[in-house]
Parts: C-alpha cells; structure tokens; sequence
C-alpha cells in the first residue's frame, strides 16, 4: 500500500457538503478528485440494470470489481460519470440509488473490491478523496482528514433546494426520513462505518456558506502540508 503523493480525506455524511467543498479543493490545489460515493452509486445502478437483487453480496462483489467505469471532466469542467460508455451522471444522484448505494455498501466483500480502485486515484500532484471511510481505511495514511457535518435538517434543506433547481419535487419530511434512514445505516454498519478518523478535524458547516467552509479547509489543509512532508517520501 504505497501513497507517494499529499492525500486530503473529506468524509462525512450524505448532504454535509463534502462534495462541493473537495471539488473546490481539489480545484485550487490543482489535486485530483476521488468522489468515491460515485463508486458506491455505481455499484447500486449497474445491480439495477443487470436485475441483481440488491442483497446478493456475491454478484455485487463481482460486479464491484469488474464495472467498466469512468471519470472525465464535462464541457464546463464538471465531473461526469460513465457506466459502460454511457453518461450516468444525473441518474446515480436519484434517491432511489441513494438508497440502493447505502445498502450495497453495508457488504465487506462489495467494499474490499472498491479498495484498490480508490488507492489508485493518489496519483502526481496529489488526491482529495470525499467519501464516509476514506482517513479512517482506504487513506489512513492521508496527510489531512476533515470530517464535514452538518445537522439532518439543514441537510434535508440543501438537498430540497438542489432538487428544486433541478426542477423536481420532493417533500422536506420525506428527504429528512431518507437522509436519516442513510446515515442510521452508514454509522452502524459493521465495516467501515462512518466515523471521524481519530487524528480527523471537525467542521460543522450547518451555519456556513461554502465559501466559508472552502477557507476552513483551505487554512487546515495548508497549514498541514506546510509543516508535513508528505508521507512515502519522508
Ligand atoms: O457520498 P454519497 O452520498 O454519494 O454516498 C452514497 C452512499 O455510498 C452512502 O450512503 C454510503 C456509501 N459510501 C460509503 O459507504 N463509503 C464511501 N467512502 C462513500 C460512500
């Protein structure tokens, strides 16, 4: 398990707005994004077009391991994400493989086949991974873990006004029973469930923009690998 290259973990849970604030991140420190809840929704969606029961651990570890799938940057710079040559970028976020994504990633077997893909997205100049588990067991050797929250509530709030300029409905108390149904079986799965890294630091970005998140993070992150020399060449 070698990491010649800075890492940033982000975890934290589904809505805490640790998706925008990697991408800006990674952005800023012209770093490579691992978005690796994509994985997880990859998992969900391509079990749903094969027609594989979403409690059949064994044909998910396969699948897990031998999706064809791909990352690239849009016309705008936007992350896209491909399933079999096909642009799945909007139909991973519905709720439905929100759901199917949680529950895919409950399987130890589903989890240790996604292991190597995520360790390979450290590559030159470096790698800001968001995701639940990435300081605590894909990155325990990252140079800088965050650990994002934010209450369910307001959670629920971002994620009604995401969908609203998508121009679809849902209701706030439907959202907030789906945000706590994820996070309930998030933290207490089994394996790798989600936690703060024991060296993580915590931001609770319930009552901050992003731009005040993004300068946070920004300051935590410098400050790090300012005084640190990145781990594998140390
Ligand atoms: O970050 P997200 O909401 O896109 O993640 C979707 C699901 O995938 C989430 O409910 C839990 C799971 N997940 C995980 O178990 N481990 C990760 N590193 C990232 C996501």
């Amino acid at each position: 398990m070698t990491k010649a290259v800075p890492v940033i973990a982000i975890d934290g849970p589904g809505g805490s707005g640790k998706g925008t604030i990697g991408l800006l991140v990674a952005k800023e420190l012209k770093f490579h994004f691992l978005d690796s809840g994509a994985l997880y929704r990859l998992v969900g969606l391509a079990a749903r077009h094969h027609g594989i029961a979403a409690d059949n651990e064994e044909a998910l570890t396969v699948l897990a391991g031998h999706m064809d799938v791909a990352f690239a940057a849009g016309k705008t710079g936007e992350p896209r994400v491909y399933l079999e040559g096909e642009d799945v970028t909007n139909d991973i976020r519905t709720d439905e493989v929100s759901q199917l994504a949680s529950q895919v990633a409950a399987f130890p077997r589903v989890r240790a086949a996604l292991f190597d893909r995520q360790r390979a997205f450290a590559k030159s100049p470096g790698l800001v991974a968001d995701g639940r588990d990435m300081g605590t067991v894909v990155f325990p050797d990252a140079d800088v873990k965050i650990f994002l929250t934010a209450s369910a509530e307001t959670r629920a709030e971002r994620r009604f006004k995401q969908l609203q300029s998508m121009g679809s409905g849902a209701s706030i108390g439907d959202l907030l029973t789906s945000i706590r149904d994820r996070d309930e079986r998030d933290r207490n799965r089994p394996v790798a469930p989600l936690r703060p890294a024991d060296d993580a630091i915590e931001i609770d970005s319930s009552h901050l923009n992003i731009d005040q998140v993004l300068q946070r993070v920004l300051e935590v992150v410098r400050n790090r690998l300012s005084a640190e020399p990145v781990s594998g060449q140390r």
